[in-house]
């Protein structure tokens, strides 16, 4: 049987926190317990800073706690691209930024006993066409990187690779275990996390106020949001990236593994990682990507790792946990980290899936902007960029896109008549007295109803059959079949249809 949720999730305990049911006031107020909200909290807090972190599910079950768990400055293919898109100066400091973040991450497990399956191993990025990798080589080495053009037998994978780059030295972990790490570490120097506690409204006048869920308000001096994707129109970050979704599944080989982390630049990408919990034969692939919401038949995006594995060791199997989570890209391929422009609000988004490590960097960017330290990368991410033509002439084209996608949401084909003839497990668009309305009937047969559009900005919503959630093309926001919000940047859950 397959378990439908991260299998690092499913083999965490992760610590849980209170709700928040008091006004309170911090130094600093971190929004988002993902990996960048509790690196930033930790850093602050170690720094003496007095922090709350206001997470609004639970820590690291978003985006963070569903990764790959590489911790790299291997992102694809990056190299030759930002030297050509941005020069050598960009690449350099790209390539050092997150190169030190590896290390950053290493002196962390080991400076805090962090248990989480770290180990280090060496990174492939791969193709099986024309794809010239020896160029990106040639670049990556020169900026200083540990990395080689290699045999194609080092790889590891039964793929037909014909260039393959390698990165020495680089980690792999248990993201959730990491997560937990970092979380207890934060509230043992006497952070403050609460959990449930959805931040609805943030002022910022004098000072910082975060209204909550829960009817709270924390009032803060600075406000760090690290939400994945800026909430509500903050910045106008919804407008300038564009959400991604993932699929990822654990499987149990007919043989050992490979032992290295593998990424292809062809399309579809694979992302594969040895999975330590499946025993020497476990292995962890990655890939399908999409935009959020632009799918109607999304178990077919599990169902391509699945025959991709078959196909490779001629085997039939099923997986044992399969998943999916979403990222941000930017149109120049560079994060936005630090102040939002006309804010006092600082924000970290766009990591374009190297989270792990680009967040990493963003954490320490965004812990010198609170302490008035200089960064050396704060530039490099520099939340208030426009970006090059390249990059303004992208965000207009995936914007019309998103115009036109927004016009035929609505034509999205309604199922049925009558909310009593759905079957149990089913969901979508039905026609329910004349109004469309969002359905689904869960495995107890309880029905849940929404009306399906986003509280963000009004987009129509796209039932996702294989993780039952409601996702939105537009910017990304995320809701279960009872309009909870579990992604943002919409705040407020779904509306009932008779309300
Ligand atoms: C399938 C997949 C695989 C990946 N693999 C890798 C990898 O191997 N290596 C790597 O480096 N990167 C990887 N990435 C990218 C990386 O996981 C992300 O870049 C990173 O996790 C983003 O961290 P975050 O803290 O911004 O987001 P999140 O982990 O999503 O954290 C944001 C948090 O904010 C909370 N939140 C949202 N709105 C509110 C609100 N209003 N109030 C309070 N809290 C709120 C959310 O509940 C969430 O917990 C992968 C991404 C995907 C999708
Ligand atoms: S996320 Fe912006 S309209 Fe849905």
């Amino acid at each position: 049987m397959t378990i439908q949720g991260s299998v690092w999730l499913a083999t965490a305990t992760m610590p849980e926190y209170d709700v928040l049911d008091a006004d309170l006031d911090a130094d600093v107020l971190v929004v988002g317990g993902g990996v960048i909200g509790l690196t930033t909290a930790l850093f602050l807090q170690e720094a003496g800073a007095d922090v709350v972190l206001l997470e609004g599910g639970r820590i690291g079950a978003r985006t963070s706690g569903n990764t790959t768990g590489k911790v790299t400055s291997q992102h694809g293919a990056i190299y030759a691209s930002l030297l050509d898109r941005h020069g050598r100066d960009t690449a350099q400091q790209y390539a050092t930024a997150n190169q030190d973040a590896v290390e950053t991450v290493a002196a962390l497990v080991d400076r805090l006993g962090l248990e989480c399956e770290f180990s280090r191993a060496p990174s492939f990025v791969y193709t099986t066409g024309s794809e010239d990798l020896r160029r990106e080589a040639e670049v990556a080495a020169q900026l200083g990187l540990p990395a080689h053009l290699a045999d194609t037998q080092e790889l590891g994978l039964p793929v037909q690779a014909t260039e393959v780059v390698r990165f020495d030295d680089q980690v792999q972990l248990h993201p959730s275990r990491y997560l937990a790490g970092l979380a207890a570490a934060f509230t043992r120097a006497g952070g403050r996390i609460f959990e449930r506690s959805r931040v609805t409204d943030l002022r910022t006048d004098d000072r910082i106020e975060a209204d909550t869920e829960p009817g709270r308000t924390v009032r803060a001096s600075h406000a760090a949001v690290a939400t994945l994707l800026p909430i509500g129109t903050v910045g106008g970050y919804f407008a300038r990236t564009r959400p991604h979704q993932s699929h990822g599944i654990a499987v149990r080989l007919p043989i050992e593994a490979p032992t290295g982390m593998t990424i292809s630049v062809d399309d579809p990408i694979r992302s594969t990682r040895p999975w330590p919990g499946g025993g020497p034969n476990g292995l962890i692939v990655v890939g399908s990507d999409h935009e959020t919401g632009d799918q109607s038949d999304t178990n077919a995006a599990y169902q391509g790792l699945v025959d991709w594995v078959g196909s490779l060791w001629n085997v039939s199997l099923q997986s044992e946990y399969r998943w999916s989570a979403q990222d941000y890209s930017t149109p120049d391929q560079l994060p936005y980290v630090g102040k939002a422009p006309g804010s006092d609000l600082l924000v970290a988004t766009g990591m374009h899936k190297w989270g792990l490590s680009n967040g990493t960097v963003a954490a320490g960017i965004l812990r010198d902007t609170v302490l008035g330290h200089d960064n050396p990368w704060s530039d490099l991410y520099d939340a208030g960029r426009i970006g090059d033509a390249h990059a303004v002439a992208q965000l207009v084209k995936d914007n019309l896109k998103v115009g036109k996608e927004f016009a035929a949401g609505h034509l999205q084909r309604v199922l049925g008549a009558g909310l009593d003839h759905i079957e149990t497990g089913e969901g979508g668009l039905y026609d329910g007295d004349g109004r469309t309305v969002g359905a689904y009937r869960d495995h107890a047969g309880d029905l849940h109803t929404v009306v399906p559009v986003c509280t963000h900005l009004g987009c129509p919503l796209r039932w996702n059959q294989a993780d039952t959630t409601w996702d939105c093309n537009c910017h990304g926001s995320r809701f279960t079949p009872d309009g909870t919000v579990l992604d943002g940047p919409s705040t407020t859950p779904l509306n009932q249809p008779d309300a």
